[in-house]
C-alpha cells in the first residue's frame, strides 16, 4: 500500500492525497476555504437552533468537525457531532496537518483527535462521537439537522453514492433536516431524488461550479434558515427592478 502524501492547497492548507485512488482529501484550490464554503457556508450556517446535531460521513482529518466547533463557539450554538470514518488517519499524519495553527486553534484541534472512538466526549461544550466503521454498515445512534457527506467520490466510490445510503440517511433526517455534498453530478442528483429528497444545486467553492443541498423538504431556493431565526425577506421583484 502506497503511502499518504500530505500536499499544500492554494490557500495554504494542507491536504492528504491517496496514490491508490487518485484522490485528495479536498480541493487543491484550498482544504479551508472549500471546507468552509460547503459544510459552514452552505451547511452549518443555515441552523439557527441552539443544540445542531451533524452528522459527517467521511470524518478524515477532522476539518469540517474543527470549523464546525469554531463557528459554533462564535455564535454560541451548541453542536452534537457524529462522525463516522472507515480508514481513521494514523496520529503521525494529524500531526502534520496543519489547520490548527492557520485556524489559531491548536488546541481545540488536537482535542477533537485525542477523543477515543466510539466514545460520547465533551470537546468545547459540544459532544462528539467517532465511529470507526464502514458507514454502508453503521446503525446511526439518532436522527440529525445536517448532514455532512464527504466521501470520496462517486467515481471511486460509487458505492456509497447510492439510493440506499441516501434512503437510509433521509430517514435519519428530522424533517427539516438536509445534506450538504460537494458532488453535484448527475447520477448522485438522482440517487438523492430515488431516496425521496429535494436537491438544490448551489454555487461551489473557488476551482468549483456547484455543490448539492438535498432536504426532506423544499427549502426554497437558495434555501433557507431552519430554526427560530426566520431569513432576511428578499425584495420583490417588479418588471423595471
Ligand atoms: C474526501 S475524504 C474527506 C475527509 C474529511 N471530511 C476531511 O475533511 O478530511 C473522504 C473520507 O471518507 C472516508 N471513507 C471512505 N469510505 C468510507 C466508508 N465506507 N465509510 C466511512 N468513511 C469512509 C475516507 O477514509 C476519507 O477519510
Amino acid at each position: 500500500m502506497k503511502e499518504h502524501q500530505i500536499i499544500t492547497t492554494k490557500d495554504g492548507s494542507h491536504t492528504i492525497y491517496v496514490p491508490e485512488l487518485g484522490e485528495h482529501y479536498h480541493s487543491s484550490f484550498g482544504a479551508i476555504q472549500e471546507a468552509q464554503h460547503i459544510f459552514i457556508e452552505n451547511g452549518f450556517k443555515r441552523i439557527k437552533k441552539p443544540v445542531v446535531s451533524i452528522l459527517e460521513v467521511g470524518f478524515g482529518t477532522g476539518l469540517n468537525c474543527l470549523l464546525s466547533f469554531l463557528e459554533a463557539e462564535k455564535t454560541g450554538q451548541r453542536i452534537i457531532y457524529h462522525a463516522v470514518e472507515k480508514y481513521p488517519l494514523e496520529d503521525d499524519e494529524i500531526a502534520k496537518i496543519n489547520y490548527g495553527s492557520i485556524l489559531n486553534a491548536g488546541y481545540l484541534f488536537s482535542k477533537i483527535h485525542w477523543v477515543d472512538w466510539m466514545k460520547n466526549m465533551t470537546v468545547n461544550g459540544n459532544t462528539l462521537f467517532k465511529i470507526p466503521y464502514d458507514v454502508l454498515k453503521t446503525l446511526f445512534p439518532q436522527n440529525y439537522d445536517i448532514v455532512y457527506f464527504d466521501a470520496f467520490s462517486p467515481n471511486v466510490q460509487p458505492e456509497l453514492w447510492t439510493e440506499k445510503l441516501f434512503s437510509k440517511i433521509f430517514q435519519h433526517l428530522r424533517k427539516d433536516g438536509f445534506l450538504v455534498t460537494y458532488s453535484s453530478k448527475g447520477t448522485v442528483k438522482e440517487a438523492l431524488r430515488a431516496a425521496g429528497f429535494f436537491v438544490q444545486r448551489l454555487d461551489g467553492p473557488e476551482g468549483k461550479r456547484h455543490i448539492l443541498s438535498a432536504g426532506k423538504e423544499f427549502k426554497g431556493n437558495p434555501p433557507k434558515f431552519i430554526g427560530d431565526e426566520k431569513p432576511k425577506q428578499a425584495p420583490k421583484q417588479t418588471p423595471n427592478g
